[in-house]
């Protein structure tokens, strides 16, 4: 048997002779719409289906954990829509004109008109639903101030946004029996070049072969943020499936050097190695949280009795956003920090402080539950003392290209959540992530039933299905050889190199001859890879070999935009070119060239509608101090 090796684009192992695997010896599961991802996107899309009539019996919704174990659970401090429960001066527009202002003006402003528009009623519904929002004295929706966002528009319960809607979207989908399997890692979508014709998966719990064959997928599996060896998901998630799984099927990609840096992340020379960038929300700031560097004053910033742990050190967002202080962009307040942190000014750890202190313990309590906890359990009480923190990656804003309804150019393909792109542009408001995941979940759902009942029962399947066959026993073929392969190196290892390089020369600040390294050193990872040290296909080598299959893929799309995208923008802040070029207006996309490599070309974005017009004009924006 030869060994598997890296093809050109260092997308899919290839070898040279592997057998293909006998339909016989796997299982095929037929569906007319397949769902990839256990997150709120996937579940909120196949609710919608069912509630336009399709039968829950031809969905599978597939994810590597369990139902609702997914990153969803992770996003905290809230869920963006303009209710005005509280400012009631807000509204759509202005929600669309923040996002757009925050995106740096490379969204795609119908993507933003979608989301916006529909959040108001996507919240109602979710309440409907029984989602424990916080509530006012009132018993309305609460709404909080969140980073960037004219006025308070985030709507949240507790600090555990992300685990409610999460879980009240489950137990919809259960209601409704819409089936879900978990342990199922999708390896790769299969096509005839031009149409979609399902996928062919792994069960990790057997090791067995399962295809499933289906007339849409739907891609709802996440972002590439885990692919930085700092980041605020679960290591295992965020890895790049969603648009590497897109683009190998041919789909392009978009804007994936746009990745967002959380200013807040813990810190794990404090907190432990497992807790490392993990997310200290921004309901924290949101609720009044306060940023100090280690300082050279002993006194006590927040003007304390001096018998508690202080910050001691100066409040530098005053330096950096005298107006917006730490409600500012996030990646205002993640470059503030890298500077302060480079500069000398912080932490022993190599963080800065973040203090709540100042905030009565009940609010703190209510307001912010999950947090006091975790950090009690570690043994910091946030009502008495700072917590450290320092950025970490968060966010892909970019990823594969979508038309309105979520479908990208291969037919029958459609990609939602963090895997789609064009909502957020160059950097993304807190609590729109949450938000994209409800108003494409809708959007799409609807499309696609619409689709299905135009198309009817599965006409041509069975030729679909030879097809199907053909080259997803091939696929199996080439990962029955790469399970088990006694090479010299550990893919885990190699994840890490890439995670090491992505953080050193595409994390907050990057320059074209640090791009150009890391390029030539994932050339050097390609290489390695193509001698990997795997175990059966229930261990988990096998799995960080498929991991690092998407990896190579997307590290590759983030270091060739963020070359090619001379200029800074939001999240991109380029050293050699530091200023914003307006004729960079522009999205980069990602595609392939005709033999295999990637090609890098620009397109331009498009035009906001009247409405969305005129509350840009009207210039809006956070007043912070209303907070203090
Ligand atoms: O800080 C946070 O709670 C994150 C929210 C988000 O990224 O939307």
């Amino acid at each position: 048997m030869n060994s598997p090796h890296w093809t050109a684009t260092g997308e899919s192992f290839e070898p040279a002779d592997s057998e293909a695997v006998d339909p016989d010896d796997y299982e095929t599961v037929e569906r007319r719409v397949l769902v990839i991802g256990a997150g709120a996107a996937g579940a909120r899309t196949a609710i919608e289906l069912v509630e336009q009539g399709v039968d829950p019996e031809a969905l599978l919704v597939v994810g590597k954990r369990g139902h609702g174990d997914a990153h969803t659970t992770w996003a905290r401090g809230g869920v963006n829509g303009a209710l005005g429960t509280l400012d009631p001066e807000d509204d759509w527009t202005i929600h669309a004109a923040d996002t757009l202002n925050e995106g740096h003006h490379v969204n795609d402003p119908g993507k933003v008109e979608t989301v916006t528009k529909r959040m108001p009623a996507l919240l109602r519904e979710l309440d409907e639903w029984g989602m424990a929002f916080s509530r006012t004295p009132d018993g309305e929706i609460d709404q909080r101030y969140f980073g960037a966002q004219s006025f308070r528009r985030t709507a949240f319960a507790g600090d555990h946004t992300g685990e409610s809607m999460l879980d009240t979207l489950v137990e919809r989908a259960q209601a409704l029996e819409i089936p879900y399997r978990e342990n199922l890692f999708v390896s790769d979508l299969i096509t005839d070049g031009d149409r979609v014709l399902g996928a062919a998966a792994v069960d990790i719990d057997t090791g067995e072969f399962v295809a499933v064959d289906a007339e849409i997928v739907v891609l709802a599996a996440g972002g590439y943020t885990a692919l930085y060896s700092r980041h605020s998901s679960r290591d295992d998630e965020n890895t790049g499936d969603g648009p590497a799984l897109a683009y190998r099927a041919g789909a392009d990609l978009l804007d994936v050097e746009f990745v967002q840096f959380h200013p807040t992340g813990m810190v794990g020379n404090r907190y432990g190695d497992e807790w490392d960038g993990r997310l200290v929300t921004e309901a924290v700031r949101g609720e009044g949280g306060r940023l100090y560097n280690s300082g050279v004053s002993a006194s006590d910033a927040s003007g304390g009795s001096g018998e508690r742990r202080s910050p001691g050190g100066e409040r530098f967002m005053e330096r950096y956003s005298p107006d917006q202080m730490e409600l500012d962009a996030r990646d205002v307040v993640a470059r503030a920090i890298a500077k302060e942190i480079a500069e000398g000014r912080g932490t022993d750890s190599g963080g800065v402080y973040l203090d709540i202190s100042h905030r009565d313990r009940d609010f703190i309590e209510e307001r912010l539950p999950r947090m006091h906890e975790r950090f009690a359990d570690l043994g910091v009480d946030m009502a008495e003392e700072p917590v450290e923190v320092a950025p970490t990656a968060h966010y892909g804003m970019g990823g594969v290209v979508v038309d309105d309804a979520g479908e990208t150019v291969v037919d029958g393909l459609y990609a939602i959540g963090e895997t789609m792109a064009g909502v957020h542009g160059a950097n993304r408001l807190g609590g729109n992530s949450l938000a994209e995941t409800l108003a494409f979940g809708e959007v799409t759902g609807q499309a696609v039933a619409d689709r299905l009942a135009a198309d009817g029962d599965g006409a041509g399947r069975d030729e679909r299905t030879d097809a199907l066959h053909a080259r997803a026993g091939a696929h199996f073929g080439d990962l029955a050889a790469l399970s088990g392969r006694d090479g010299t190196h550990d893919p885990e290892a190699l994840l890490d190199d890439v995670r090491d390089l992505l953080w050193t020369h595409a994390g907050i600040l990057r320059d074209g001859e640090g791009l150009r390294e890391a390029l030539d050193e994932l050339v050097g990872v390609r290489d390695r890879a193509s001698n990997l040290a795997v175990g059966d296909r229930t261990d988990r080598s096998f799995e960080f070999a498929l991991d690092l299959g998407f990896a190579l893929t997307v590290a590759e799309a983030v270091l060739r935009g963020a070359l090619e995208r001379e200029e800074s923008r939001g999240a991109h802040f380029r050293t050699d070119y530091p200023e914003t070029d307006p004729a960079w207006r522009r999205s980069v996309v990602i595609g392939r060239d005709s033999v295999g490599a990637m090609r890098v070309d620009t397109a331009p974005v498009g035009t906001p509608s009247e409405a969305v017009q005129d509350a840009l004009d009207a210039g809006y924006e956070l007043d912070y101090h209303q907070l203090e």
